[in-house]
């Protein structure tokens, strides 16, 4: 393991300017605008995997975009490990509050900041490098490798989803390695072994025919907005519980350790609400802010289009508008019967004077990852080692919608070995990666493959 960590110290630098040029590439997945930089950046990480000295390297094909695959799998009789990780990112808007342009990566303070720095491919480019150390030096992998790097994961993993279902012999494997989560905090290595789901829902409101004069028609005819923000506001109550019926059912209950787990965790609320630069923080009643955070469900309001929204003031009755709401889920409720459970409750709430138009635009499964997991206890032995420090283990709030698909389709656990902090701004302004993090990762990557050979 001395001359591969030796190896990976003496290459910092490359391995720096190597994930730049990844990181230059504007691969945003949710804009058709951005179609050919996906292209681009899916070729990309081909060229990568292949001069890391994996085998069968491809570019994949989807209905949407596309999958790169690759392998190393030399290391008979020994486990396989599939890294999965994700090049698309987050659009950038807005982008007047970044200060530096977020497709021009820029070094400050021992961090890189480009959009895509730490969701994902500063992690995925760990995983990348751990591999192309060991072929360098060693000249082989203690374990079997194989790789499948996906540019859906931000807009719902769809494509991947299928190509699984439909290749879960080419991707069997022993273990899914994913680093595209956070560690607890700046330089505590961690295993994140829960993730929230995701329920993502549409509604529309529509009342007159078309746009009124709000003093003619005020007063006489029901004001969509109103409505909306009316029936938004039911769905909370003043605990901060979801009123939707049976919105609980099968919400898994926290158990009496785990939450002295969490509690043994050093966290301040106040500290937290600086951060976020809010004078409060507010919650579900009679949970603590990890708790909520990590294993109670949310219902939220991510957008409201309609109305006039231009400089000045317009007197106007809208006819429509549209509210984006999306909960975040937590084991075992299930998206699908959500959204059912969720547009039930929305028509009762809807009166006579409108009509509303209810999508579920996507979901996500929760997950949950056992503790005594083998791949598990190997990355914590193997992160413990590169950190010089013991393990923390923690839940997550965010979605990796793939997660729970690796479970079931592959039969395989899932270690989520990830390097970012939640503090890197990740889909927001000057999204960064801290670099000794991202050294680090390179080094628990490869003696994971060692401790998982074991
Ligand atoms: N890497 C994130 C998930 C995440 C967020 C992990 C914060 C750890 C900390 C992932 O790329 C992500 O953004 N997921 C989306 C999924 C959604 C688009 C279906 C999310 O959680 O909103
Ligand atoms: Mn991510
Ligand atoms: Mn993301």
């Amino acid at each position: 393991m001395k001359i591969i960590s030796q190896y990976i110290d003496k290459n910092k630098n490359n391995y720096i300017n190597e994930l730049k040029e990844f990181l230059k590439i504007p691969s945003i997945s949710t804009d058709p605008a951005h179609k050919k930089d996906i292209k681009k950046c899916a070729h990309f990480v081909k060229t990568k995997l292949q001069d890391a000295g994996l085998n069968n390297v491809k570019v994949i094909k989807t209905e949407g975009h596309p999958l790169i695959y690759g392998e190393w799998l030399k290391a008979k009789g020994k486990p396989t490990v599939l890294i999965y990780g994700h090049y698309d990112v987050q659009p950038v808007d807005p982008i007047e509050l970044w200060d530096t342009p977020p497709f021009e990566p820029t070094i400050k303070s021992n961090k890189i900041f480009a959009r895509g720095a730490t969701d994902d491919k500063g992690q995925v480019y760990m995983h990348i490098k751990s591999v192309e150390a060991y072929l360098e030096t060693v000249g082989s992998l203690p374990v079997n490798v194989k790789f499948i790097i996906e540019g859906e994961e931000e807009v719902g993993s769809e494509s991947l989803e299928k190509f699984i279902s439909k290749n879960k012999s080419l991707l069997k494997c022993d273990a899914v390695l994913i680093s595209d989560t956070a560690l607890y905090d700046v330089g505590t290595p961690t295993l994140t072994y829960g993730l929230r789901g995701l329920c993502y829902m549409e509604v529309e409101v529509i009342g007159p025919q078309k746009d009124l004069h709000s003093g003619t028609f005020g007063g006489a005819v029901d004001n969509p907005i109103n409505v909306l923000a009316e029936m938004i506001s039911k769905l909370k109550d003043k605990n901060g519980k979801i009123t939707i019926p049976n919105f609980y059912d099968d919400v898994m209950t926290l158990t009496k350790k785990e939450r002295e787990n969490f509690k043994k965790l050093k966290f301040s609320d106040k500290k937290f609400a600086k951060e976020v630069g809010v004078k409060q923080l507010h919650g579900e009643k009679g949970y603590t802010t990890l708790e909520r955070l990590w294993a109670r469900p949310t219902l939220g309001c991510n957008g409201i289009i309609g109305g006039f929204i231009g400089d000045g003031a317009k007197t106007v009755l809208p006819s429509k508008v549209k509210a984006k709401i999306s909960m975040r889920l937590v084991p075992n409720q299930d998206p699908l019967k959500i959204s059912k459970l969720f547009e039930k409750h929305i028509k009762t709430l809807t009166p006579n004077t409108v009509k509303v138009n209810i999508k579920h635009l996507h979901g996500a499964n929760p997950a949950i990852i056992p503790l005594e997991d083998k791949p598990t206890i190997a990355a914590s032995k193997a992160m413990e080692k590169a950190f010089g420090k013991k393990i923390v283990f923690m839940r997550e709030g965010g979605s990796v919608p793939i997660v729970p698909v690796f479970a079931k389709q592959l039969n395989a656990p899932v270690v989520l070995m990830g390097l970012g902090l939640n503090t890197e701004n990740l889909h927001s302004p000057n999204e960064h990666f801290n670099l000794t993090h991202f050294q680090l990762g390179i080094k628990c990557s490869a003696y994971f493959f060692d401790e998982f050979a074991k």
